[in-house]
């Protein structure tokens, strides 16, 4: 049975951040869930560190086309955190830059805003994440994993859904469709370590290890998070149903399924759920139904692997 829950949804359906008022109308429902366990997964949920407010406002500035520069520039330096660290990135050896950019608006100027919107929910995504946890799950494979996820559907979303959904929110869906397991890692640790356990010594994918040992799976846990996040009802349900075959086709999901079965299949990264041989492509109507060449037509990921390095470095540096 595909779960009750259901975010309502918020018009337009661009994927960004919506105005409270649209939250307020929210109407979810968990009644597959036990009250216990509904209980325990909406205060783990609480218990992760809110999104940072300067991003949150930088993906609402950015999804106006005609969004100044020096809009974003007023938001991005009144976070000193992440000043600092776009500072370090644009001088890193990584954009190899003639003389050292010391402001901000300069970055804006050499990257655009694009890549400072990037920039910024990166180091947000990296910044949320735990330095370790007792589940035993990799948190620094899994960041390379959802790094090169959201990369991977940007690029399908180019290529392959021109028109139909704007590639920078699959780059969000991307990086935070797995959000849910760091909610397990970090507040249902047993249960999440023994879902892993579970996972690996049945050959079952983890989705189904959570459902069969937590009872909820990642992709609710997820969802659940992202709409504390008040990202878009579009991207809550995406992560939500990312596992889901039942559920509704979008140009975004497609894309984030396709990116994370060749990010598993090139086993780059690990987010405890390795490519099997049994699965089936995951959005035959769109990319087809042979795994190798969907691979082959992605090409290499060298460039977005290089990127995600660059953040998972930069990102972790105090
Ligand atoms: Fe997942």
């Amino acid at each position: 049975m595909r779960r009750a829950w259901k975010a309502q949804r918020c018009p337009p359906s661009r994927l960004a951040l919506r105005r409270a008022e649209c939250r307020a109308d929210e109407d979810l429902e968990l009644g597959a869930l036990t009250p216990e366990l509904e209980r325990k997964l909406g205060a783990a949920v609480e218990r992760m560190p809110a999104f940072p407010r300067s991003v949150q406002k930088i993906l609402e500035l950015t999804r106006n086309i005609n969004c100044l520069p020096k809009e974003v520039v007023a938001v991005i330096e009144m976070d000193p955190v992440m000043t600092v660290k776009i500072l370090k990135v644009i001088n890193s050896a990584y954009y190899s830059l003639p003389s050292r950019i010391t402001s901000v608006s300069q970055s804006v100027v050499y990257l655009g805003i694009n890549t400072i919107k990037n920039l910024s929910l990166g180091f947000a995504a990296v910044g949320i994440l735990p330095r370790m946890n007792a589940a035993g799950f990799d948190v620094q494979r899994y960041l390379l994993h959802s790094l090169v996820v959201a990369g991977t559907a940007r690029q399908l979303a180019t290529q392959s859904a021109r028109g139909e959904v704007d590639p920078g929110d699959c780059y969000i869906a991307g990086l935070l469709h797995d959000f849910g397991k760091i909610v397990f890692a970090q507040f249902l640790t047993a249960e999440f370590h023994d879902a892993l356990r579970y996972s690996a010594e049945r050959g079952v994918p983890l989705h189904e290890a959570e459902l069969a040992v937590i009872g909820v799976d990642h992709g609710l846990a997820g969802a659940l998070l992202a709409r504390r996040w008040t990202f878009s009802a579009e991207l809550v349900d995406c992560i939500r149903d990312h596992h889901d075959p039942r559920a509704e086709p979008s140009a975004m999901i497609d894309c984030l399924r396709v990116a994370d079965q060749v990010v598993r299949y090139r086993a780059i990264g690990d987010a405890g759920n390795p490519w099997r041989a049994t699965e089936a492509p995951a959005a035959p109507l769109r990319f087809g139904d042979d795994m190798e060449a969907i691979v082959a037509r992605v090409g290499s990921l060298e460039k977005i692997v290089e990127d995600a390095m660059m953040f998972a470095q930069v990102g972790k540096e105090q």
